[in-house]
């Protein structure tokens, strides 16, 4: 369970200010989704992650799927052989280019958050970077827990960017830690599910051919929170969510004895890739005690994927650090940084 530690006293005020749902854009949201657009919203890393969530959390042989808030895709890994999925969203272009749907539903729920669906029909809710576009989450919550089967799965998957003029202000103020939270909070609201569980996947390197790459952001968040609806089969398997691959395991023992001998091989002692010479920035505020030390700059180094996590459960979001070697001193220590990219023009090519 990841909590972001804030008092749900403070949440539940937040949810209850005038204008915690209010957006940019508060015209019909049909006007602004009336033209399609066919993009990915998460780069190709994220998306695999994605797919392995669904993958994981729903076990049903053949289950019966409801893609909420849907577009040209549903995220479902191969391996799932849905008996049916409808998806439900607000451009039918987009919904009739998302071939895992077998119907297909244009309706607007912040228009009216009733689903036209029946009780007890579905055995999987899917809402994939959508919840942050919900004026009336409470409400889209229980109506999801309506058309749940006993024991069925809401799965709710989040990131960290969206439509700036849809967003709704309370999202847009919250932390990502803290959405996690006001999403669970969602869930506990509608009074239909047992307790959520949740999943937070960040850090790994962004994929060279994805259009962001050069902004030296890693590869887009994953968040979920995923619950079932309460009266479940007694006895019946937990669902656990899937490993996360950001978080890689690390030997401890192995690394410490990396360290002691990185003089001599020049090597990161968490990945052993080569370490790079690097040249000092020239800021009078930094004594570096060398004008050149060694990092490591492999992007999937476990020691800079963990750091964006270690430094997000601090309460600093979109920071990590590198592995630093002076061999003046012979000092393992670290570097800081707000993006992959950043200390990169320093390298000594050759060196
Ligand atoms: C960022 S897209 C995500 C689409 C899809 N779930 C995915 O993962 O690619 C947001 C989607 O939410 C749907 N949506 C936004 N506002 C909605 C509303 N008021 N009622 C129903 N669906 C809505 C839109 O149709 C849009 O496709």
């Amino acid at each position: 369970m990841i909590t972001g530690g804030s008092d749900p006293r403070f949440l539940r005020r937040l949810l209850r200010m005038d204008d915690a749902f209010a957006r940019g854009d508060e015209r019909p949201d049909a006007n602004f989704y009336a033209a399609k657009r066919m993009v990915s919203h998460l780069d190709a890393t994220a998306l695999a992650t994605v797919e392995a969530l669904v993958g994981g959390l729903v076990t049903e042989e053949a289950p019966v799927i409801l893609d909420l808030m849907a577009s040209w895709d549903s995220h479902l890994p191969a391996s799932l052989k849905p008996s049916r999925v409808a998806g439900l969203g607000m451009n039918r272009e987009e919904l009739v280019a998302n071939p895992a749907l077998s119907e297909r539903i244009i309706h607007d729920l912040n228009g009216d958050p009733r689903l036209p669906l029946g009780d007890d029909t579905f055995d999987v809710v899917l809402n994939v970077v959508s919840v942050e576009y919900l004026t009336r989450p409470e409400e889209v919550f229980r109506e999801v827990g309506r058309v749940l089967k006993p024991g069925g799965l809401f799965l709710v998957i989040f990131s960290n960017r969206w439509f700036p003029p849809k967003v709704v202000r309370v999202w847009e103020d919250a932390s990502e830690a803290e959405r996690l939270e006001l999403v669970e909070e969602y869930f506990r609201a509608s009074g239909a599910f047992g307790h959520p569980g949740s999943f937070a996947s960040m850090g790994l390197p962004r994929p060279r051919s994805d259009r962001y790459y050069a902004s030296g952001v890693p590869s887009d968040p994953v968040f979920a929170v995923f619950a079932e609806k309460k009266g479940a089969t007694p006895g019946r398997a937990a669902r656990v969510a899937p490993t996360d691959p950001s978080r890689i395991e690390l030997d401890a023992e192995a690394v410490n004895t990396r360290k002691a001998r990185v003089a001599e091989t020049m090597a990161c002692p968490y990945c052993g890739k080569a370490l790079s010479k690097w040249e000092v920035p020239d800021d009078p505020c930094i004594d570096w005690n060398n004008d050149f030390l060694y990092l490591c700059f492999n992007d999937a180094c476990p020691f800079v994927v963990r750091g964006w996590r270690f430094m997000w459960e601090q309460g600093i979001e979109g920071h990590s650090y590198r592995y630093l070697f002076n061999p003046a001193t012979g000092a393992s220590t670290t570097v800081p940084i707000r993006g992959l990219h950043d200390l990169k023009p320093g390298i000594v090519e050759g060196g």
